[in-house]
Formats: structure tokens, C-alpha cells, sequence
């Protein structure tokens, strides 16, 4: 579609489709574009400069496809990746282009779900070490204690499909132990990692019933809404005819579809994105 204009949306994998499930259940009439970097997954343990590199190129790429706006669907890249990219490379590349994370919307209404003013942030290796959600959830919740605990098997157990088999328990618990032994106070614990859904109900197996557990779909389709309701020029830029198209870095474009079904709760078929042949 030639004068097609949609959102553009970026995962590492097939974590962003528990984000764009929720977004499009929030705008069903806007164009989509999802693209999941399965081939450079994890993204969660590698360094600054790779999760920056392999972020901007997916990200040129959905500009490609005449996206005017991307949303960043991963925490991991949120943290590493997103300053630079919106502070030089849309600079350099088109200023009337627009890239959003996934972290700032969070910490804005994280801390407005607990009682006891301290809440744990799960995520990857990259996010936690970022300190991106201590630092962003101090700004608007400056009472408001965080935990942070990384999590670095959980991505790949669920990209590989053994999240929900008896060997993921160990590890399920293993990281949940470790973030409620640094405070008993904690009420809330964050899922920072858009892949965590998908473990979610196993998560709260494990844990005491006063603890909340919140994931983030929702509410980065909430904040994009207000966004586009804030920002009329954005949003009479993006075409609106309500399709969805998903790509892989991957060329087993199947095995995405089967597994990108799970985080979509919706059937997907998948075309193959050769990102640096565009
Ligand atoms: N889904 C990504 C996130 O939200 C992480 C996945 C990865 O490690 O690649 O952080």
C-alpha cells in the first residue's frame, strides 16, 4: 500500500506483541507494523552499543515502510537505546519522525499502584543495570522505593518455548525469591520486560497474595492514545485502515507465527524482513 502510513512497532522478539495485543484492542482503526528482531535475539545481555546498533537499523526500517511514528515495545531498547536515537538519530535522519519507549509511560503510574510506597521492577540484565526505572520512577514518584532484579533466563526460556514446563519453575522462583528478599515491605512487582506476560500467571503461583503483579500493555496503550490525542499533527499523519502486518529477521517465518500467536492471542502470519537489503 503505497500511501500506506502506520504505527510502527519494535520488538527484540515476540515480547512487543503482548504490548501491541493491548494497543490495538485500545486504536483498532490505525495501520500497524510489528517487527520482531527474532534472528539478533536476546537482546537482554548485550552491550550498549549492539542493542543501540540493532534497535536503530529495525528502527529505519519500519521508517521504510512509512511509518511516521515507532514505538520502541521492548524494555531493553527503551533503556539502551531510545535517548540516543530521539537526542541524534532522528536528528540526522528525519526530526518530523517520532520513536517512544515503553519506560517513561510506566514510571508514571507505577508508583499510584502501591500501598506501601516500594514496589520490585523485574527485567533483563540491560534494563536493570540501565537504572533507567529507579531514575525515571524518582522523577514522578520521588517516596517511591524500587528493587530492581534482573531476570536473564527468563527471555530465553519464553523465546524458546519452555516457559511452561516444570524446568522453568526453578527459575520462576529463583528470581522472585531473590527481588522480595531485598525488602518484605514490597507490594507491587513490575513486569519490565514485555516477554514477562507470558509467565505472569505462573509468577503469581509463587507468590503471596498481597503482592500485585502489573505488566504494562495497558498502560503504554493508554499513554499512546493521550499521546496522539496531544500531538493532532501525528496523528492525521497516520493512515487508518486497520491493518496489521508482522515481520521476522527470522526466515522460518512459521515457527514466528506459531509462537508470536501465543503473545498476540490471535492468529499471525509473518512475512520475512531482510533489514539490511532495504
Ligand atoms: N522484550 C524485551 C524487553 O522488554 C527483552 C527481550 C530481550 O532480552 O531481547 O526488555
Amino acid at each position: 500500500m503505497a500511501d500506506n502510513k502506520p504505527i510502527g512497532i519494535f520488538d527484540s522478539g515476540y515480547g512487543g506483541l503482548t504490548v501491541f495485543r493491548s494497543i490495538f484492542k485500545e486504536l483498532p482503526d490505525y495501520d500497524y507494523v510489528y517487527i520482531g528482531d527474532t534472528a539478533r535475539a536476546p537482546y537482554g545481555n548485550r552491550s550498549f552499543q549492539t542493542i543501540h546498533q540493532y534497535t536503530w537499523e529495525c528502527v529505519q526500517w519500519l521508517f521504510k515502510q512509512g511509518c511516521p511514528l515507532v514505538i520502541l515495545a521492548c524494555n531493553t531498547a527503551s533503556a539502551k537505546a531510545l535517548r540516543n536515537i530521539q537526542q541524534i538519530d532522528l536528528k540526522n535522519e528525519d526530526p518530523a519522525k517520532r520513536v517512544l519507549g515503553v519506560i517513561r509511560p510506566t514510571a508514571q503510574v507505577i508508583g499510584n499502584y502501591t500501598q506501601t510506597q516500594e514496589i520490585g521492577v523485574l527485567g533483563t540484565k540491560g534494563t536493570v543495570q540501565s537504572e533507567s526505572y529507579k531514575i525515571e520512577i524518582g522523577n514522578f514518584f520521588p517516596g517511591v522505593k524500587v528493587f530492581q532484579q534482573a531476570c536473564p533466563l527468563w527471555v530465553p526460556l519464553i523465546e524458546n518455548g519452555e516457559y511452561d514446563k516444570p524446568g522453568a519453575n526453578y527459575f520462576v522462583k529463583q528470581y522472585l525469591d531473590q527481588v522480595l528478599a531485598q525488602s518484605t515491605n514490597i507490594d507491587t512487582l513490575l513486569l519490565a520486560c514485555t516477554h514477562y506476560p507470558l509467565i505472569q500467571q505462573k509468577i503469581m503461583e509463587y507468590l503471596p497474595k498481597n503482592i500485585q503483579v502489573v505488566s504494562q500493555g495497558d498502560i503504554v496503550a493508554k499513554s499512546l492514545a493521550d499521546y496522539l490525542q496531544r500531538h493532532p499533527e501525528m496523528e492525521t499523519s497516520i493512515s487508518r485502515n486497520k491493518t496489521q502486518q508482522f515481520f521476522t529477521t527470522t526466515d522460518d517465518t512459521a515457527d514466528f507465527d506459531h509462537y508470536a500467536e501465543l503473545f498476540f492471542s490471535a492468529a499471525v502470519k509473518s512475512s520475512y524482513a531482510d533489514i539490511n537489503n532495504c
